[in-house]
C-alpha cells in the first residue's frame, strides 16, 4: 500500500494542469477546490473521446451515433447513481447544485401554504436560501433558522426548538462551504421526519469528499455538483425519493422530458427525464461518469482520509501562527475548507482577504478571499466583511500547504 503522500504524488500525474506556471514562473498551487476542482486526464478525454467519435442528440435518433451517445448516458446515469447509492430513477442530472436546489424550491411552490414553516441553518451558501427566500414570497411560507454554537457547529438543541407541526421542508448544507463545518445530516433529518417534513441536503460540499448514502441518511431529496469531484462545468445531480420526485412538477418543459402531447395538454415522461428537458449536456454527463470512475478507484474513504491528512497538517501549522484567526471547529470535525484572517500581528492590524489573496496570487498561490456566496453568515453572524479561503483535494501536497502558510507569514510582514 502506498503512503498517503506517495498516492498524492500518483494521483497528481493525472492533472496535467498542476504543472503550469502562472504568474511570470511560479508554480501553481491551486487551494480554491471548494470552488470548482481540477479535471483529471481521464474526465477530459471521455469528453475529447464523446466529441471525437460519437457526437450525437440523445433519447431521439434511431441511428448508430444517437444510440451509442444514449446508451452511454444512461450508465453514467447509472454510475453516479449507484454513487450516492440511489435508484436509476431517482437521480436526475442538472447543471449545478444550485439548478438542482431551484427544482425542488419550484416543487414546493404547489406544496406550501401560508403559515407553513421552512427551516434552514445560519450558514447557507446563496444556492440554498434565495431559492426559499422566493418560495416564501410566493406561498406565504415562513423562514426558521437553527442556530450554531459558539463555533459555528450546528446546534442541535436550537433545531429541536424550531422544528415543530408547521414545519414541512427543511434544507440544509452536509458541510459548510465557508468553515467546513459537517453537519450531523442523520439525525437531522430523523428529526425533521418526526414531525412529518421533507429533508433537502445540499451535499456540494460533501458528495465530492465523503462517501454519501443516501439512503442511509435517508433524505428526500440531495443536491450537488460534478464540477466539485473532478466533472466538468456545468454538471450536477438532484436526487429524489421516487414517490416525492413523482409528485414533484417539472421546472422546465419541452422536448424529451414528456410523454405524450396534443395541441391542448401533455403528460410528462418516466424518470429521471421528466426533469431533463430539452438536450442535455451529453459530454459533461460522460465526463460526471468518469469523474465517478476515478474517485471510485481511489476510494471515498481514501478521498477522505487524504483531505483529512491535508487538513490537520494545515490547521496545525495555521494554529502556530498568532497573527492568524480560523473560523469553525478543529482538525477532527470539519472537512478540508479552511477559512481564517490575518488579524491581530505586531501591528494589530486587519489584512483584508482581498489583499491576502492577491499577494498569495503573486505566487502562484489560488486562494478565495470574500463571502463565499455566504454572504449573511460572514457579514451578519461572522461579523466580518470577507474571509480568506484555502480548499484542499487530493492532488493537493503538504508542501504546497507548508508553502502557502510560509506565504501567509511573508503578507503579514508586509502590514504587521
Ligand atoms: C454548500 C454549497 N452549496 C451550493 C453551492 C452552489 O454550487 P454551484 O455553484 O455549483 O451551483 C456551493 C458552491 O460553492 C456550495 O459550496
Amino acid at each position: 500500500m502506498l503512503t498517503i503522500d506517495e498516492q498524492i504524488s500518483k494521483i497528481r500525474e493525472d492533472f496535467p494542469i498542476l504543472n503550469r506556471k502562472v504568474r511570470g514562473n511560479k508554480d501553481l498551487v491551486y487551494l480554491d477546490n471548494a470552488a470548482t476542482t481540477q479535471k483529471p486526464k481521464q474526465v477530459i478525454d471521455t469528453i475529447s473521446n464523446y466529441y471525437l467519435e460519437i457526437n450525437a442528440n440523445v433519447h431521439r435518433g434511431i441511428h448508430a451515433l444517437s444510440e451509442e451517445a444514449s446508451e452511454l448516458y444512461e450508465q453514467s446515469h447509472k454510475k453516479v447513481s449507484d454513487f450516492v447509492n440511489s435508484k436509476f430513477e431517482e437521480m436526475i442530472f442538472t447543471k449545478n447544485t444550485t439548478e438542482s436546489i431551484n427544482i425542488v424550491a419550484n416543487g414546493l411552490e404547489d406544496i406550501l401554504s401560508k403559515g407553513d414553516e421552512i427551516v434552514l441553518t445560519r450558514y447557507e451558501h446563496h444556492a440554498n436560501l434565495i431559492p426559499f427566500q422566493q418560495v416564501a414570497k410566493k406561498t406565504g411560507a415562513v423562514i426558521k433558522f437553527i442556530e450554531n454554537d459558539d463555533n459555528y457547529n450546528l446546534d442541535m438543541q436550537s433545531a429541536e426548538n424550531i422544528v415543530n407541526d408547521n414545519t414541512k421542508f427543511i434544507s440544509f448544507p452536509h458541510m459548510s462551504n465557508v468553515i467546513g463545518s459537517i453537519t450531523p445530516a442523520k439525525e437531522l433529518t430523523k428529526l425533521g421526519h418526526e414531525y412529518g417534513a421533507m429533508v433537502h441536503l445540499d451535499a456540494a460540499q460533501s458528495v465530492p469528499h465523503m462517501k454519501v448514502d443516501v439512503k442511509d441518511l435517508d433524505v428526500d431529496f440531495m443536491s450537488f455538483s460534478g464540477h466539485k469531484m473532478l466533472a466538468p462545468m456545468g454538471t450536477g445531480g438532484l436526487y429524489g425519493k421516487e414517490e416525492l420526485l413523482e409528485k414533484l412538477h417539472p421546472f422546465l418543459f419541452g422536448g424529451d422530458m414528456i410523454e405524450y402531447v396534443s395541441y391542448e395538454e401533455a403528460t410528462w415522461n418516466v424518470l429521471p427525464w421528466k426533469f431533463e428537458a430539452g438536450t442535455p449536456n451529453v459530454a459533461g454527463g460522460l465526463g460526471l461518469g468518469a469523474a465517478v470512475d476515478y474517485l471510485e478507484n481511489i476510494g471515498m474513504d481514501r478521498v477522505s482520509q487524504i483531505e483529512h491528512y491535508l487538513t490537520k497538517h494545515a490547521m496545525k501549522r495555521l494554529e502556530e501562527l498568532d497573527f492568524i484567526t480560523v473560523y469553525g471547529p478543529d482538525a477532527n470535525s470539519r472537512g478540508g475548507v479552511i477559512s481564517f484572517n490575518i488579524i491581530g500581528g505586531d501591528n494589530g492590524m486587519f489584512v483584508h482577504p482581498h489583499d491576502v489573496a492577491a499577494l498569495m496570487d503573486e505566487r502562484g498561490i489560488a486562494i478565495r478571499a470574500g463571502h463565499h456566496c455566504a454572504q449573511p453568515l460572514v457579514t451578519q453572524i461572522m461579523k466580518l466583511p470577507a474571509t480568506s479561503r484555502m480548499s484542499f483535494y487530493i492532488y493537493n501536497t503538504i508542501e504546497e500547504i507548508d508553502f502557502a502558510i510560509n506565504s501567509l507569514v511573508d503578507v503579514n510582514k508586509m502590514f504587521n
